[in-house]
């Protein structure tokens, strides 16, 4: 389990667990909103059947107490750096503060993984504005790459993180 003690603003505990025999149905089922579909999969059940293809990424059930409300993935690239991928919150559990918990509890663990300090890296759809929000106030910033249609940013470590 990634635990940094972080809350939602209902006070739910947030945490990223593995994704296991009795949580997996619930990871798959989780959906962004209709209108989001255009920026990630309809259903996370697509990031999990990419992890399990690839040697690359390892998915994470989020959890807020003991309920799944969204998936998140990461990985490790050639160079060392970290990524995020596959950041969805259900739709139901969306705008209060599961988002913003999930992405600094998993690139602070990232970003420290075997010693570090590791550059923690992702990417999103320009257009998608709520994405944008919650990384820029994070502290990432815009690599001046792209993904695809995507923007990738990073998370520079700095002697204090
Ligand atoms: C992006 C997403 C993960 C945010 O999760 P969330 O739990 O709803 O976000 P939070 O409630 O933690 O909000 C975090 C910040 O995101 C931004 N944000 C969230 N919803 C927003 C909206 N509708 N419009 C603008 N900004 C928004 C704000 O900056 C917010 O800051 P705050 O904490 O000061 O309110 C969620 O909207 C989602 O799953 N979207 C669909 C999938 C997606 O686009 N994933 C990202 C792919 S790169």
């Amino acid at each position: 389990m990634i635990d940094s003690g972080l809350r939602d603003r209902a006070g739910r505990h947030v945490t990223l667990r593995p994704v296991d025999d009795d949580n997996w149905r619930a990871v798959a089922d989780v959906a962004p909103r209709d209108d989001q579909r255009a920026w990630v999969a309809a259903l996370a059940a697509r990031y999990l059947l990419l992890a399990d293809r690839s040697e690359v990424w390892t998915s994470l059930a989020v959890y807020a107490d003991e309920t799944v409300v969204g998936h998140v993935m990461w990985g490790v690239d050639d160079d060392g750096s970290r990524w995020i991928g596959g950041m969805v919150v259900d739709a139901a559990e969306q705008d209060r503060g599961v988002g913003r918990a999930t992405v600094r509890t998993l690139a602070d663990w990232l970003a420290t993984q075997d010693g570090g300090p590791h550059p923690v890296r992702l990417s999103y759809h320009p257009d998608n504005t709520a994405a944008a929000r919650l990384y820029t106030t994070l502290g990432f910033h815009p690599t001046g790459t792209h993904d695809g249609e995507e923007l990738t940013a990073e998370l520079t470590p700095t002697p204090s993180r």
